[in-house]
Formats: C-alpha cells, sequence, structure tokens
C-alpha cells in the first residue's frame, strides 16, 4: 500500500475523538484497493479535539491534496456550522459526517448517517415502513436518523435522550417537517416497539449503563446499534439474551461507505 502513495495522493481523513475505534480508515482503504483507487486517495485517522476542530477546519481549506474526510463524534453539529455550504439533507438534519474540499478551497457538507442505517436495516430484510419506533439519542447520529425513518414512511417514532431540551428540540424539527408522523418523547407501561435503536454513545465504554432499560426491552421486538465498537454491545446481548431480533452497528457504516467515497470524489 505505501508504495502506491504518491506526490498525487489525495488524503482523505476521519476526524474524531477519540479516533482509534474507527473502522472507517480500513474499511475505505479496502474500497479503495478493490477499485485501483487506493494511491489516488488513501484515508488517515485524524485525532483532533472539540476545542482544536475549528483551527482544523480552517487548515484543512488550506490543504490542496485533502479530498474530504468523514467527520464524527463529538464533531458533526459543530461542523454543520463550519462548513461553507450544506446538502439539503445536512440543512435539515443540522449536523453532518462528511464534508469535501472543493478545488476552490470551499468545504461542502453532507450528512448520510440516516439513510446509512435505513439501508443497513433493509440489507439485513428490515423495513422501517409502518413500524412504531424507539430510537434514543438526539445528537448527530440520532437526528440524521430521526429525519430518515420518517422520510421512509414509520407508524410512529419515541425518542429519548439523556438532555431533555436536546430531545424537544429534535421532536419539534422532525414534526414540523412530518406533521403528519406521531412524534413523542414519553413512554407509556403499554407501548410495544417493532425497532428500538440506540444512537447515543452508550456501550463504547464497559462500564457504560445500558441506553435502554432492561425491563423495556421487552417492549421492543427488534434492538438495533449504531456503536460499532464494540460490535456486540451489552445493549445487544441483553436483548440477545432476552430472544429479541438483534442488529449490530456495522451495516450502518457498509451500506454508506460508497456514498462517503463518492461525495468525496474517490468513486
Ligand atoms: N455505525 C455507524 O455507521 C455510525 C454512524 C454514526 C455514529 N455512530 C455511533 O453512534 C454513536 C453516537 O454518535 P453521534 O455522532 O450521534 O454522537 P453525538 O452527536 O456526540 O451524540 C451523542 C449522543 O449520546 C448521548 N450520550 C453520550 N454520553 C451519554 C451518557 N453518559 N449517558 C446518556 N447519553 C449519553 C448524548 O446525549 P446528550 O444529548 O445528553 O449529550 C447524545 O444523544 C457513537 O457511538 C458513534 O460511534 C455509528
Amino acid at each position: 500500500m505505501l508504495a502506491s502513495i504518491t506526490g498525487n495522493t489525495k488524503i482523505l481523513g476521519v476526524i474524531a475523538d477519540p479516533v482509534s475505534q474507527a473502522r472507517t480508515p480500513a474499511m475505505a482503504n479496502r474500497l479503495l484497493d478493490e477499485r485501483g483507487r487506493l494511491g489516488d486517495f488513501v484515508m488517515l485517522p485524524m485525532q483532533v479535539s472539540a476545542e482544536d476542530f475549528p483551527a482544523f477546519i480552517t487548515g484543512l481549506r488550506a490543504l490542496k491534496n485533502f479530498g474530504g474526510a468523514v467527520v464524527s463524534m463529538p464533531h458533526k453539529a459543530v461542523a454543520a456550522h463550519l462548513a461553507d455550504e450544506l446538502t439539503p439533507n445536512a440543512r435539515l438534519v443540522g449536523a453532518v459526517n462528511v464534508i469535501r474540499r472543493n478545488g476552490d478551497g470551499r468545504l461542502i457538507g453532507t450528512m448520510l448517517d440516516g439513510e446509512g442505517f435505513v439501508a443497513g436495516l433493509a440489507g439485513a430484510g428490515y423495513s422501517v415502513k409502518d413500524a412504531h419506533i424507539l430510537l434514543v439519542g438526539a445528537g448527530g447520529a440520532a437526528s440524521a436518523i430521526a429525519f430518515a425513518l420518517a422520510k421512509h414512511g414509520c407508524a410512529s417514532l419515541c425518542i429519548q435522550n439523556r438532555t431533555p431540551d436536546r430531545v424537544s428540540a429534535l421532536s419539534e424539527r422532525v414534526r414540523h417537517a412530518y406533521p403528519q408522523l406521531e412524534v413523542t418523547t414519553a413512554i407509556h407501561e403499554t407501548s410495544h416497539y417493532d425497532i428500538a435503536i440506540n444512537a447515543t454513545s452508550l456501550g463504547m465504554k464497559p462500564n457504560d449503563e445500558l441506553p435502554i432499560a432492561n425491563p423495556l426491552i421487552r417492549h421492543c421486538d427488534l434492538v438495533a446499534e449504531c456503536v460499532i465498537a464494540p460490535e456486540m454491545t451489552p445493549l445487544l446481548q441483553e436483548a440477545s439474551g432476552q430472544g429479541k431480533v438483534i442488529h449490530t452497528g456495522v451495516p450502518m457504516l457498509a451500506a454508506q461507505m460508497h456514498l462517503m467515497l463518492a461525495f468525496m470524489g474517490a468513486e
């Protein structure tokens, strides 16, 4: 691989903090290799703190051989403010998970997490259409998923999050964009969910609490994760132990990989 990197190689990145758990560089470089494009492009991990992120973005405008980057935790919402232009979906969601550098140095942001989640689920044979869904989280991934679930015709959406203001703001924005959809923030004892989704970062660290309380898992048919490392989170282990259908975070990333590379001009 190193031999294929020349003075003409365009650098792609994954910007996150931490970044060591990211699977994106390995997956992207494998895809580029399969397509004979490794060397034209290479993807590298870029660990940047939230504090330094704005200055780093300014620097990327000056880096002429920078093609673009996948933007991950905790930068997605701020990236939407720092990009020079947003695609309609990134504007709707209010967050960015991929930026591209145009020839003139302008940075264009898009958001593919939601479509990636729905496509990953569809690839495993599950549809969100007409489903009653519990979504936990109100950050970048959760916001993107909420709008994608609404777009793909879920029957109802219950959103939960640690910080109440964030969940009220997200539900309000989804209701505004999809007035016919039932969006709630309250769980009733009798509630039943066809699909429950963890879109928080809970599960990444060994002692994290479960994002969905143990008794509530009983009210869900399928339990899906966004967390990708570890692949088998404590939530999925608990759900599997209760005999539920489980869906890991890997298909969500795999489903949007080629879309990410295409947006950065690498396909
Ligand atoms: N599989 C994939 O392709 C894929 C794609 C995107 C993201 N992800 C994963 O999805 C997760 C979320 O990513 P993101 O980009 O949405 O991050 P984010 O924008 O920083 O949002 C983090 C979310 O997690 C919640 N959270 C964090 N720590 C918590 C805690 N201790 N207790 C309760 N809630 C907590 C936050 O709640 P507050 O609002 O209260 O802070 C927020 O809802 C990460 O694990 C990320 O790796 C996976």
